[in-house]
């Protein structure tokens, strides 16, 4: 619904400045008609023009409000802007003033075609009240026009001043103009007519001017985006979030230190690790090396892979125990990499971000990370060096971590990591390497868990056919009994992930990635027989589902911290390139607001989608508790997630506790968005890194 209102109120916005600019000249027209027979014809096609530019505008104005029904929020800021203030004052002054002296002449029957037109009339055509309003309503509709240029989040009141102050500049311009018309015409001067030749010097000399000009905007916003070669996570604008800036900070292990950024008893995410002494329960060795792979299809491409496999390996581990992974990287040329934990909250200093956390490990350099997982549930590891590039080449796999106690035992653990292969044929959908058809057996009766995880960029809706199912956990969070549901999606959003289980009837079931029809996973006893998918199922809905339980904290609870993320999309230079920068809070990274808070707060964020994108948000080393989504409190079991899918036009409330000090990522997981600016941190106070983006590293944490 949103998307489509959005959409439509963006061509809209296209329409109407050509609409108007069109009624505008065509009213203006009818003045210098020689004769009344054609200044009549000229009065009846402004109508007509002039009619469809008041229809656009009405049509605007409905999506408008439809829009403002859904939340005040989806049209403050530009939307109100372009449209209330700038657009519609000339175009309520055109209907009042203009119209019905267009009306009036369209429908005047002169007695002689061919005598010319009378002065009153003339003189009335031409008044700067007709003329006027329409033009006023052109230069108004123009910034309608080149609203995605326009600064997105609270620059409400910049771009009120300049639109306002261009507006009436036009409006004076015009105003000389048209009186000065006025009296040339009152006089009986009709304009010298330039010679053809003249005219045609001027608008090359006019286009000329302007294309020089706008080539010099060009190339100075490319060079003037970019970002610096090294510069500090953390210098982004703090955002205190309603809390105390600064103060007492008291920190795990007793250390007691004065906070604010520049305090000396800072604490550096180097002194955040996980136990370095110890003898680890399990140790993996994942070996970053360039390989060529081979989908079930045949299709085959160099990968970036762990260990040579794509996705890597899946490490599995116990909650509970140490775990300790050596990095390698084996890639070629000078391409560093890092793992980052996906969904486990690992201490600052394990978190796998090179600029933040850590240097980028270098080809021919190891790392070793060292947590101890005191979690359970479906989780993923990826790089977080360049991620947009690493991660959609294959340098990720999944990480299942078995709770300390089995409370739902299941005959088969199947894990489907769904992602988008870029092959040099195209982009294939894949579960694993399996872009086919895949056969496999269940005996009727076995239960079977689907442990569900999106590596791409974009949300991925998933149909399990054939069989009732239960959603067990969300971003590996346990639902709290949760109830069998049948032919629902299951919609994944980039970086989630989502466990279902079933028992296995005596017909096939099968799994499909509805991007991916043909393809998925059949499970029969005798590895035989289909079904046909059934992807045109209601959407699961995750805000009031199970039964709901006790959680730490609630919607009711008063939290330290209260931030308001608005996501926009913002038409611009970025880091030497043009096109649609995605910004929080009308920032891009790195100016996008720090998110400051203390050890200890409730952090509450509202996330608003006024794009045109789904944005995965993913905060690092911390579960997010949903609270609501678009205003309404979610009911059901308790939904605990480390990415929230935040859809256009979807506002998502969670809160979380800050328990992990550190510098966390919080950035959108479509990597193409992080790519955009769509990349923010929470930061503990107190808290600092020796590390940079950039530098001799090439740290990337996007
Ligand atoms: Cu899965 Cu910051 O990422
Ligand atoms: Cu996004």
């Amino acid at each position: 619904m949103y998307l489509t209102l959005s959409r439509l109120d963006f061509i809209l916005g296209l329409v109407l400045f050509p609409a108007w600019l069109a009624a505008a000249l065509l009213v203006r027209r009818q003045a210098g008609r020689p004769t009344a027979g054609r200044a009549r014809r000229a009065a009846r096609i402004a109508l007509v023009v002039l009619s469809l530019a008041l229809l656009a505008t009405v049509a605007k104005l409905v999506v408008f409000v439809q829009l403002a029904a859904m939340d005040w929020v989806f049209v403050a800021d530009r939307r109100s802007i372009t449209l209330l203030a700038l657009l519609l004052p000339a175009v309520l002054a055109t209907v009042v003033l203009t119209l019905p002296r267009v009306v009036s002449a369209a429908r005047r029957r002169p007695e002689d075609r061919e005598a010319a037109l009378s002065d009153a009339e003339r003189a009335r055509a031409a008044s700067v009240r007709t003329v006027l309003p329409p033009q006023i309503a052109a230069v108004g509709a123009l910034a309608g026009f080149f609203e995605k240029f326009l600064p997105p989040h609270r620059s409400t009141l910049l771009n009120l001043a300049v639109g306002i102050g261009l507006l009436a500049l036009f409006t004076a311009l015009l105003t000389v103009r048209a009186r000065g018309r006025v009296r040339r015409l009152a006089q009986g001067v009709t304009p010298a007519r330039r010679s053809a030749g003249r005219t045609w010097g001027v608008r090359l000399g006019t286009t000329v001017v302007a294309l020089g000009a706008v080539f010099g905007l060009v190339s100075f916003g490319l060079s003037n985006s970019k970002l610096p070669g090294t510069f500090s996570m953390m210098q982004g604008e703090p955002d205190y979030g309603g809390g105390p800036a600064g103060g007492h900070n008291h920190l795990a292990g007793g250390q007691h230190l004065h906070g604010g950024s520049g305090s000396a008893a800072a604490v550096s995410v180097d002194s955040l690790k996980g136990p370095r002494e110890g003898k680890p329960d399990r140790v993996f060795n994942l070996t970053a090396q360039e390989k060529k792979v081979t989908l079930a299809s045949g299709k085959s491409f160099t990968a970036w892979t762990y260990n040579g496999q794509i996705p890597g390996p899946e490490l599995r581990v116990k909650e509970g125990e140490l775990v300790e992974v050596k990095l390698t990287n084996r890639l070629p040329g000078s391409i560093p990499v890092t793992i980052h934990w996906h969904g486990l909250d690992v201490p600052n200093g394990e978190d796998g971000v090179a600029g933040a956390t850590q240097d980028a490990v270098q080809p021919g350099q190891s790392y070793t990370y060292r947590f101890r997982v005191e979690e359970s549930g479906t989780r993923w590891y990826h790089s977080h060096q360049q991620a947009s590039e690493q991660v959609k080449r294959g340098l990720f796999g999944p990480l299942v971590i078995e709770p300390a106690e089995q409370t739902r035992p299941v005959d088969k653990d199947v894990t489907v990591v769904a992602h988008d292969w870029e092959t040099p044929g195209g982009t294939f959908p894949a579960f694993g390497t399996s872009d086919k058809l895949d056969r496999r057996t269940a005996k009727a009766g076995e239960k079977v868990r689907l442990r569900l995880v999106n590596s791409s960029n974009l949300t991925k809706t998933f149909a399990l056919t054939g069989v009732p199912f239960k959603v067990t956990a969300l971003d590996g969070t346990d639902i709290n009994k949760p109830g069998e549901i049948k032919d629902q999606l299951l919609v994944v959003g980039g970086a989630q992930r989502a466990d279902a289980e079933f028992t296995m009837p005596s017909s096939p079931v099968r799994l499909t990635d509805s991007s991916a029809a043909g393809a998925g996973i059949v499970f029969s006893p005798d590895g035989k027989g289909d079904i046909e998918p059934k992807l045109d199922g209601p959407e699961f809905d995750l805000t009031g589902y199970g039964e709901a339980t006790d959680t730490p904290f609630d919607a009711g609870s008063k939290a330290g911290r209260n931030f308001s993320l608005v996501f926009d999309d913002w038409l611009g230079f970025y880091n030497g390139k043009f096109g649609l920068r995605q910004t929080i809070n009308g920032k891009v990274f790195p100016d996008a607001p720090m998110l400051m808070v203390k050890e200890g707060d409730l952090v509450r964020t509202r996330f608003i989608n006024r794009g045109e994108e789904d944005h995965p948000i993913h905060l690092h080393g911390h579960h997010m508790l949903v609270l609501s989504k678009d205003g309404r409190k979610t009911t059901g079991s308790p939904v605990w997630l480390d990415t929230i899918n935040v859809r256009p036009g979807e506002q998502w409330e969670v809160a979380f506790k800050a328990d992990n000090p550190g510098i966390w990522m919080d950035h959108c997981h479509n990597f193409v968005h992080t790519g955009l600016g769509m990349v923010m941190h929470l930061t503990y106070e107190g808290v600092t890194t020796p590390y940079s983006v950039g530098g001799k590293a090439h740290n990337r944490p996007e």
